[in-house]
């Protein structure tokens, strides 16, 4: 039996209840993109709401995590993975979930305790010292040399900034020949963390105050990928039992031994998983150029640029043999994977299909370039997007391969540039206006406004709009910053905004020449793409920009602002979601 059964029946037979696995893309939380821990979509019953199944749960969730996207290609990560977990929501605590802990790994999977190691939370000033995990552990037969205490750092859990968190405890398993050694190391590499229990108690708000939850809840984690393969004692997840199938499969298809070609095959190997698993989503995801749909659409085309490095013919049906090999694995344990088996089909075949025919030529220009210079500018980046459908980070990829550097941020203006004149164009030419923009939209333009102009009192004149991004539910702002802000500058960023909120400042309007309106010191992004005649909107003496509008007539009228996310967009460039609320 594999892993993943026998964890649930472990659990099952302690009076837990098999919730399903919730879709990859989160259902009711647009702030991420997909679903990254076990726990997110049981976050609202972490909080108090009463889950139908009971306050024990246990689940396999499907996971994506993006943040290592540019080392898949190596032997230990995936962008997707199961992740096992088993929940009390309010029911039992420390005591019971470590004992579950312990009898599983040593009675279900029968690891010697002397395999074992184990973290707990040495405390700070708000929480104290985990004695209680610590004796725990001990009376089960841990002795007091495998067990660290260690801080915030190592033995807190939080997902992101905020939400349901407290300190957990970790277990260790020692992955090597030798004998282990009596007293444990945590930094010794060859003790491998296998299993996270989180001992979520607090709640820590966006505004970084923590609270009591109303209830004690067990959150713990185990990494299906990386635990198979510390089981299965392989270094490389990629040999393990759960890639075998496919592994093998590509090996056929492309003549060549996994040995030797690993970085191309664990790329294609893990796109192509994670691209069956999105696509099989009920979110009905297709490539595009925005959010989920542009992840994957990266995801199938870096998989094709590797089929292609190992010799690959480009119409030979790849793709289609690996999803099939893949769904089929998959199947039996999430129903959306047999329900979109056709969906995922054609997803591939005409993302393939599309790629294929500017792929080539795309990667020509690479080869005319790498003749005369050594960098891709701005302009040619945008070039290979835009004819050839190369997304910017492959571009880095193939150019990297190549000696080549890329102007990212000069991409990232040509971009810009373009999703303004295409914004104008379908909005007709600088007219403004309320036509095409609804009431909350138009709030949220002359947010943008203020945020530019807190933005800039913040972190510096450098600071313009490299990008925005207006719906009904939110603003993003792009902007050139060299580092991540930090709590306080986005408070000041927050309050400078409401509090010209709160000034009621009227917003004029003015029609006038381009370059007078230049010279009175007007912000505009592309100059030469502006007509003779432009409008300019001053809001008081906060902000002055030209623009199409439309805008508000007073800020009184936007309510209260408030950031809701601040992340990298592209190196050197950082964006900021903020609603009006
Ligand atoms: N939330 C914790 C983790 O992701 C345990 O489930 O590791």
């Amino acid at each position: 039996m594999n892993l993943k059964d026998l964890y649930i029946n472990f659990f099952v037979s302690k009076g837990h209840k098999q919730i399903p696995s919730a879709p990859v893309v989160p259902e009711n939380d647009p702030s991420v993109l997909f679903n990254t821990a076990g726990m997110q979509p049981l976050i609202p019953y972490l909080m108090g709401e009463e889950h139908p199944y009971g306050k024990r749960l246990c689940d396999y969730q499907k996971c994506i995590r993006l943040t290592d996207l540019d080392r898949i290609g190596d032997s230990t990560h995936h962008t997707f993975f199961e992740m096992l977990g088993n929940w009390s929501l309010g029911d039992y605590f420390k005591n019971e979930s470590i004992a579950y802990s312990f009898e599983f790994l040593t009675e279900v999977l029968h690891i010697p305790v002397d395999k074992l190691a184990i973290t707990v939370f040495e405390g700070d000033e708000e929480i104290p010292r985990d004695e209680v995990s610590a004796s725990r552990w001990e009376s089960l037969g841990i002795p007091k040399s495998r067990i660290a205490y260690l801080g915030r750092d190592d033995n807190f859990w939080i997902p992101g900034d905020s939400g349901p968190c407290g300190g957990d405890t970790e277990i260790f398993y020692w992955r090597d020949d030798s004998t282990p050694p009596v007293n444990f190391d945590p930094h010794d590499e060859r003790w491998v963390e296998i299993w996270n229990n989180v001992f979520m108690e607090f709640y820590k708000d966006k505004d970084g105050k923590v609270t009591e939850l109303a209830q004690k809840n067990v959150d713990t984690g185990m990494g299906l990928e990386r635990v198979v393969a510390v089981l299965e004692g392989v270094y490389d997840n990629y040999l393990t039992s759960i890639w075998e199938k496919p592994r093998k499969l590509l090996e056929q298809i492309t003549g060549l031994p996994y040995q030797g070609n690993e970085e191309s095959m664990r790329i294609i190997l893990d796109h192509i998983r994670t691209s069956v698993m999105i696509a099989a989503d009920p979110a009905g995801i297709k490539p595009s150029n925005t959010d989920q749909g542009y992840i994957l659409r990266r995801l199938i085309r870096r998989a094709i640029r590797h089929a292609r490095k190992l010799g690959l013919d480009k119409d030979s049906n790849w793709e289609e043999q690996l999803a099939k090999c893949f769904i089929e694995i998959y199947e039996p344990y999430y129903k959306e994977v047999e329900e979109n088996k056709e969906v995922v089909l054609n997803v591939l075949k005409q993302e393939k299909e599309k790629f294929n025919r500017t792929l080539e030529k795309g990667l020509k220009v690479f080869e005319k370039i790498s003749l005369n210079t050594n960098e891709i500018d701005g302009e040619t980046a945008f070039h290979l997007y835009d004819t050839f459908g190369f997304p910017i980070e492959l571009t880095i990829e193939v150019a990297k391969e190549r000696n080549l550097t890329v102007d990212e941020v000069g991409f990232q203006k040509k971009f810009q540039e373009h999703q303004e004149k295409s914004r104008t164009a379908s909005a007709g030419k600088f007219k403004g206006g309320l036509s095409g923009n609804s009431l909350v939209e138009t709030k949220y333009h002359t947010a943008t406004h203020l945020l530019n102009a807190a933005l800039k009192k913040v972190i510096g004149p450098q600071v313009h709009q490299m990008g925005s991004n207006i719906t009904e539910e939110r603003l993003r702002f792009d902007f050139p910053c060299d580092h991540k802000l930090t709590e306080e500058e986005k408070q000041k960023v927050e309050d400078l905004v409401n509090q010209w909120i709160q000034k009621e400042i009227p917003v004029t309007k003015e029609t006038m020449e381009k370059e007078k309106a230049i010279q009175s010191g007007a912000e505009c992004m592309f100059i030469e793409k502006y007509p003779d005649m432009v409008t300019v909107y001053k809001i008081g003496d906060v902000s002055k920009e030209l623009c199409g509008g439309p805008h508000v007539e007073n800020t009184k009228e936007l309510g209260h602002f408030k950031i809701k996310k601040e992340e990298a967009s592209s190196a050197g460039v950082r964006r900021i979601k903020a609603i009006l609320e």
